[in-house]
């Protein structure tokens, strides 16, 4: 249910002009690049196309250096970088099973790990089997199931022996229901030694959680290693290689460069869990797997050779992040001596030979062999990820004067904490530094309001500025429409001081729904289905439009109305059970609803959660989080009151009186784990009262928006009483394709009415002819999803006008694109 007003109000109108003879910044090619990185399997289980999980059963493997204790990984007791001693850092730990993802099916079968018989260094463990009936099975769940696509076929290879046993093996992928959808036999089992062999199935339907199985035929000992399943179609058909609707996704974006492999993995848990590039190329039973700090193994199968094959594939740069020596500041912050940063350096640089030194060099040689004797086009490099200070400054000018000895063209950029600039790692890092790549997560609203942001950075610095991670992705749920507003204003605040912003990259790109660890994130998908949040038609609409250069562009807008915090009333829980009773509703000094114990929760619209009706009171019974009864309508200078008390549970009570541009403006009474009393805005808390929502007592509770302004009173007391500030503003930016000729203009429409513009083209020599393409939802909090994967998606619309003024309607909470042709 849509419970936001729909944008209602009147349209305002403004001006746009846009001076094609006052050039700007140019805009760099390399503005819109991806940041991929290994969260949210994002990879493993995602765009890496392997079907099994554990296919190397070394997923219960104790990360290096750790120990494990139930279901609990704790970091070796070392120092922190930042800290200097050790912040006993412990996480948890996934695994329960020595055999992790695998299960066995029938009792005459039974089955150990075991490491007696290693296929490889990298892969030491096994699974031995010993059937003494035929007929039992070893099942894999696959990353939460295998999509299987009727008349799909696979390719399935695995490691046997035999230690006496006979018969063959049987592969099938078997649907939910038990049904086989295909089915190939495994014959030939060596005796006494290991084996590879492969078999290709055919799937006869589908199936979006399909289980893959050995079915054991014969009798006796044996071993298995290494199962691999690949769908036979991968992006650009390569083996080993990506599932290609996801990378299709990516490709569609352009990027410029990718980002990887983090993020947080770059530097690991702890220093001994670091990603090493070098184990990740060969043949994939020879590549240790990763324990990434979003904890689970990574088998390394899309290793640095896959990554820059990518790159190569979607016409993109590689851009590669090194460790500096120390883990991630969020986890152990364990780090390596001085006395290891020269093998680490030139491990980096031994990286570096990988990707662009001639053949006749080690590593470019090894890169030949593995079937790419040209240089990938690497340019770009990055030591570490979201350190700080000084300290990490000096390490990174280790790394810069031998690198830029051996390889002056490359640049090379320092990774700037979360926000800002790090001044102190920057001037301790020194000469040499090319780029700071600062991290920008930001909240509802930020980058609207701060569009004036990158224009206030220092010019006469001797680096440019890499935003490696943004996104707005709080007070917006897992996305929606303001996010896409908030992205789409980041981004024109990038293009127009691209003399200073050469480089930005949407983070995390991509969400396996089946293991979401980042509450926003750009794609999502499943085992067999996909689609892009709004912000990713606006990441790909921007660097489909990328113009040459900036124009001056002025916008004068002023909106008209009042703009008054309106909509629904709400009772909301967070994991509570409450009772609400003398609910009342009064506008302009009249009485507009009343709570009537005969007829209970009558005109209440529960939205979610297991609200009752007794005793003359509302109740909420469940222990849900985040679940609201409404009374539907357009409240506007409200008065609502009632009295609540809580009963058990986590928090208090919550009262929502309508949106603020579409935000939800709240009183939560004993909010967050009831450690205080909140005014928020889009969940965002404005102001707080630290303390405790009691137990069983009745509290009198009011709340009076007027306008803006919203006052909140607790058992007659104001606890807040503030003014909302006004965010209904006009965003645009201008710039010229050199290619086409064209002017493209963006505008951004972040208020909840239309607005009607005059675009003023100056000093163009325009055809009267273009096009504009809008990302529009009527609704903020609305969102692309599985069901509805188009809800909101560019629609691209012709113009014609005459004369240099453009007259046009750009919809409530829209990101529109204008490209006017010129002679
Ligand atoms: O993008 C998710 C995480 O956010 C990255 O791993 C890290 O760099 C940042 O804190």
């Amino acid at each position: 249910m849509i419970w936001l007003a729909a944008a209602s109000a009147l349209a305002s109108s403004g001006r746009v002009e846009i001076d094609a003879a006052q050039l700007g910044a140019k805009v760099p090619k390399s503005l819109y690049g991806v940041f991929l990185e290994e969260i949210n399997n994002s990879g493993e289980g995602g765009l890496y196309a392997e079907l099994i999980q554990n296919r190397g059963f070394e997923d219960a493997n104790v990360p290096p250096g750790c120990t494990v204790n139930g279901r609990t990984l704790f970091a070796p007791k070392n120092p922190s970088f930042w800290e200097g001693y050790s912040k006993n850092f412990q996480m948890e730990w996934p695994y329960d099973s020595t055999m992790p993802f695998w299960s066995v099916q029938g009792l005459q079968l039974s089955t150990r790990i075991t490491d007696a018989h290693p296929l490889t260094p990298a892969s030491p463990h096994a699974l031995e089997f010993t059937s003494t009936a035929v007929g039992g099975r070893i099942v894999n769940d696959g990353f939460w199931g295998i999509g299987v696509k009727m008349g799909a076929a696979y390719r399935l290879s695995l490691h046997a022996q035999s230690l006496g046993y006979t018969g063959s093996l049987t592969a099938r992928l078997v649907g939910q229901d038990g049904k086989v959808l295909a089915s190939a036999p495994i014959r030939s089992i060596p005796s006494g030694k290991w084996g590879k062999l492969s078999a290709n199935l055919t799937a006869t339907g589908s199936d979006s959680r399909a289980k893959f199985e050995l079915v054991v035929n014969g009798k006796g000992k044996g071993l298995i290693d290494f199962v691999s399943l690949f769908p036979a179609k991968t992006f650009k058909n390569r083996p080993n290689g990506l599932r290609p609707d996801l990378a299709k996704m990516i490709a569609d974006l352009k990027p410029a460069f990718v980002r990887w492999p983090g993020g947080c993995v770059v530097e690991g848990i702890t220093i001994e869990t670091r990603p090493r590039w070098e184990q990740t190329l060969g043949p994939i039973e020879t590549r240790t797997p990763t324990f990434i700090p979003w904890g689970y193994w990574v088998s390394n199968g899309f290793g640095y050779h896959e990554w820059l094959q990518f790159c190569e594939d979607i016409g993109a740069e590689p851009l590669y992040v090194f460790s500096v020596g120390v883990s991630c500041a969020f986890r152990s912050g364990t780090y390596l001596p001085d006395s290891e940063t020269p093998n680490l350096i030139q491990n980096t640089l031994d990286a570096i030979e990988y990707a662009i030194g001639p053949t006749t060099s080690k590593w470019g040689g090894l890169r030949a062999k593995n079937g790419h004797p040209k240089p990938f086009p690497m340019r770009t490099i990055e030591i570490g990820n979201e350190e700080q200070g000084a300290k990490y400054g000096a390490r990174v000018a280790q790394f810069i004067k031998p690198i830029k000895a051996k390889y002056p063209q490359l640049k090379i950029a320092l990774s700037s904490w979360i926000s800002g600039i790090d001044h102190a790692a920057i001037d301790a890092a020194g000469p040499g530094l090319d780029i700071v790549d600062e991290h920008a997560y930001k909240p509802i609203h930020w980058a609207v309001n701060n569009f004036d942001s990158f224009a206030k950075y220092p010019r006469n610095v001797p680096w440019e500025l890499y935003i490696g991670e943004f996104a707005t992705n709080s007070g917006v749920g897992r996305g929606n429409m303001l996010a896409t507003i908030g992205d789409a204003a980041y981004m024109m605040n990038m293009e127009k001081n691209g003399d200073l912003v050469k480089m930005g990259s949407y983070a995390p790109l991509l969400e396996n729904t089946n293991r979401r660890q980042w509450e926003v994130n750009l794609i999502h998908f499943d085992t067999d289905k996909l689609y892009g949040r709004a912000s990713y038609y606006a990441c790909k609409l921007f660097a489909e439009n990328l113009p040459t250069v900036n124009l001056a562009t002025k916008v004068d807008f002023t909106p008209t109305g009042e703009n008054p915090i309106h909509g629904p009333i709400g009772l909301g829980i967070f994991g509570t059970t409450a009772e609400f009773k003398d609910i009342q509703v009064e506008q302009d000094g009249k009485s507009v609803y009343r709570y009537d114990p005969s007829a209970p929760g009558k005109g209440w619209q529960i939205e979610s959660g297991q609200w009752v009706a007794r005793d003359g009171v509302y109740a909420q019974t469940g222990p849900d989080f985040d679940v609201w009864s409404r009374l539907p309508g357009d409240y506007k200078d409200t008065k609502v009151s009632f009295k609540a008390r809580r009963l058990s549970g986590a928090e208090g009570f919550v009262v929502s009186v309508g949106n603020a541009d579409g935000r939800r403006v709240q009183f939560n009474v004993g909010g967050w784990n009831n450690t205080q009393h909140t005014l928020e805005v889009a969940g965002q808390v404005i102001k707080a009262v630290r303390t405790k929502a009691e137990d069983g007592r009745w509290y009198d509770v009011e709340v009076e928006t007027r306008g803006r302004h919203v006052t909140c009173k607790l058992d007659g007391k104001v606890l807040f009483d503030e003014e909302l500030p006004r965010i209904d503003k006009v965003l645009a930016v201008a710039g010229r394709d050199d290619a086409t000729g064209d002017i493209i203009v963006k505008v951004l429409n972040p208020t909840s009415a239309p607005v009607d513009l005059d675009l003023a083209l100056q000093n163009a020599a325009l055809t009267g002819k273009g096009t504009v393409t809008t990302l529009a939802s009527e609704n903020p909090e609305a969102e692309n999803s599985y069901e509805k994967p188009n809800q909101i998606v560019p629609t691209v619309t012709p113009i014609s006008f005459s004369g240099d003024s453009l007259k046009r309607r750009f919809p409530a909470y829209s990101v529109s694109i204008v490209r006017v042709k010129t002679r």
